[in-house]
C-alpha cells in the first residue's frame, strides 16, 4: 500500500503506514492458499467493517461439509450486537439484545479515565504496603498459588443512567442503562493476603490504584473490603480483558464500578480516606442545599424494562416484557411491572438463576391492545429497599447529581408501536 494510496490521505504517520502494510501483506498470504478456507474466513470476519463479507449461505447446510475447528472462537456473523461508545473514555453494554443474566467478556461495558493500556503480565506486580506487618510485591504467579474463588458479580458504573438526571435523553436501553454487566470473577480473596501479610490494628482504610495513565484510585473501607473483595486475574473463564483490566483487577461486588480498581497494582492501609481526586473532586453527589455526598459506594436496587424498550418498534398481540434487576446489596427479591404508567401492577418471574449482586432477568407475557401505554419496572431486594420512582428520587436527591440514578425507568409504546423513552 502506497503512502498516498491511503484513505487517511497524507498526514497518517509512518508507524500507522507499516502496521497497515503488514496488515495487507498478510492478509495476501492468507488469501493465498496456504492457511485455507478456515484462514479466509478468519480473515474475512477481521475485514468484516471495510467489506461487510458474509459467509456463503449453502441451501441446505446437510449437503456442504462445514468449516474446520477454530484456535479461538467468533460468534456467528448474522449476529452483530456491539458496544456503543459513549466516547473514547466508556462503551455500553447492548442491553437490548441480552439474554439471561450474563453478559458475554466482548460486550461488557468498557469505563476508562486514560485509555486501555498495555501491561506485560510478568512484569506486572500487586505491591501491598502501608499498616501491613510485611510489606510484599507479588507477581501474578504468585497471586494463582494462592486458594481461588469465583463468583458472580454485575458491575455498574456509578455514572450509569447519568443522562437521565434532567431529561428522558437516552433513545435505547443501551443509552439510558448500558453501563452495567454481570460476569464471573476469579481470584483470591482479599482477606486471604492480608492474613498472610498481616494488617496492623489501626489499619481502617484502603488505598487502591491503578497502573493505567491514569493511575485511578479510590480510598476504600477495610473493613467492607475484607468481607467480599477479590483479586481478580480472571473473568467468564479466562484472564480478563484488557478493557478489564487485565492483568489484574479489584473487584468489590455491589459497589460503584470504579472502586474495582483495574490495572491493579498497589494497595495502602492507612487510617483514613485519602482523599484523591476521585472521590473529592469526582464520584460525589451535590445535594439541593449545596452539600456533596461522599463515598457513596453501594449501588441501590434497579430494574429495567430491555424488551421492548426505546429504540424497538412493536405489533399488538402477544408481547413477552423482560429485563433485567440489579441490587449492590443482595439478591432481588420480587419485580413489578406496570402497563399503565405505575396506576397498577404485576408481578414479573424472576428467572433463575437469582444471585446475591447480579443481574436477575425477569419476565411477564402481556397482550398489547394497540393503545398508547406506558411500561414500567420497579424491584425489591432483599433487604426490602424498593426501587425509587423518579418523583421521590429526585425529591431527595435534587437534579445536580451525576451518580447513582436508580429511578423507575418508563417506556412509552405510542399506537404506531414505536418504543420511546419518556420521564413519567
Ligand atoms: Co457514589
Amino acid at each position: 500500500m502506497t503512502k498516498s494510496g491511503h484513505p487517511d490521505g497524507p498526514n497518517e504517520s509512518r508507524a500507522q503506514t507499516e502496521a497497515l502494510e503488514t496488515l495487507t501483506v498478510n492478509r495476501r498470504r492468507l488469501l493465498a492458499g496456504t492457511v485455507g478456507m478456515v484462514g479466509a474466513l478468519m480473515m474475512r470476519s477481521v475485514a468484516r467493517s471495510e467489506e461487510a463479507a458474509m459467509p456463503v449461505v449453502p441451501d441446505d447446510p446437510t449437503r456442504v461439509p462445514g468449516a474446520a475447528p477454530t484456535a479461538y472462537g467468533q460468534r456467528s456473523p448474522f449476529e452483530q450486537a456491539v458496544r456503543v461508545p459513549r466516547s473514547w473514555w466508556a462503551s455500553l453494554t447492548p442491553l437490548q439484545d441480552s439474554q439471561g443474566m450474563l453478559t458475554p467478556s466482548a460486550l461488557h461495558f468498557e469505563r476508562h479515565h486514560n485509555g486501555v493500556p498495555v501491561i506485560h503480565p510478568t512484569r506486572h506486580r500487586l505491591m501491598i504496603h502501608g499498616l501491613v506487618e510485611r510489606p510484599w510485591s507479588f507477581t501474578l504467579d504468585d497471586l494463582k498459588r494462592f486458594p481461588s474463588v469465583s463468583r458472580l458479580a454485575f458491575i455498574e458504573c456509578s455514572g450509569n443512567s447519568a443522562i437521565e438526571w434532567r431529561a428522558p435523553t437516552g433513545k435505547t436501553v443501551q443509552q439510558t442503562h448500558g453501563l452495567t454487566s454481570t460476569s464471573e470473577w476469579t481470584g483470591v480473596a482479599l482477606k486471604t493476603l492480608l492474613g498472610e501479610l498481616g494488617v496492623k490494628p489501626e489499619a481502617s482504610w484502603v488505598l487502591a490504584e491503578g497502573s493505567d495513565a491514569a493511575a485511578m484510585t479510590r480510598s476504600l473501607p477495610l473493613a467492607s473490603l475484607m468481607e467480599e473483595a477479590l483479586i481478580c486475574y480472571a473473568q467468564n473463564g479466562e484472564p480478563l480483558r484488557p478493557e478489564q483490566g487485565y492483568p489484574l483487577r479489584l473487584l468489590v461486588p455491589g459497589w460503584e464500578g470504579n472502586t474495582c480498581i483495574k490495572w491493579l497494582r498497589r494497595l495502602k492501609l492507612g487510617t483514613a480516606p485519602f482523599m484523591t481526586r476521585e472521590e473529592t473532586s469526582q464520584y460525589t453527589d451535590l445535594m439541593p442545599d449545596g452539600t456533596a455526598r461522599q463515598f457513596t459506594m453501594v449501588m441501590e436496587a434497579k430494574s429495567v424494562i430491555t424488551s421492548p424498550s426505546g429504540g424497538q418498534r412493536v405489533q399488538p398481540g402477544w408481547i413477552e416484557i423482560n429485563g433485567l434487576a440489579w441490587s449492590g446489596r443482595g439478591r432481588i427479591a420480587q419485580v413489578e411491572v406496570s402497563t399503565d404508567g405505575g396506576r397498577s401492577w404485576q408481578e414479573a418471574v424472576l428467572q433463575d438463576p437469582v444471585l446475591p449482586k447480579c443481574h436477575t432477568r425477569f419476565r411477564l407475557p402481556w397482550r398489547w391492545n394497540g393503545t398508547d401505554v406506558i411500561l414500567q419496572s420497579r424491584c425489591r431486594d432483599e433487604t426490602g429497599y424498593r426501587q425509587p420512582t423518579r418523583a421521590e428520587l429526585v425529591s431527595v436527591r435534587g437534579v445536580n447529581s451525576i451518580y447513582h440514578y436508580n429511578a423507575i425507568q418508563s417506556w412509552r409504546i405510542a399506537a404506531d408501536g414505536q418504543v420511546t423513552n419518556v420521564h413519567a
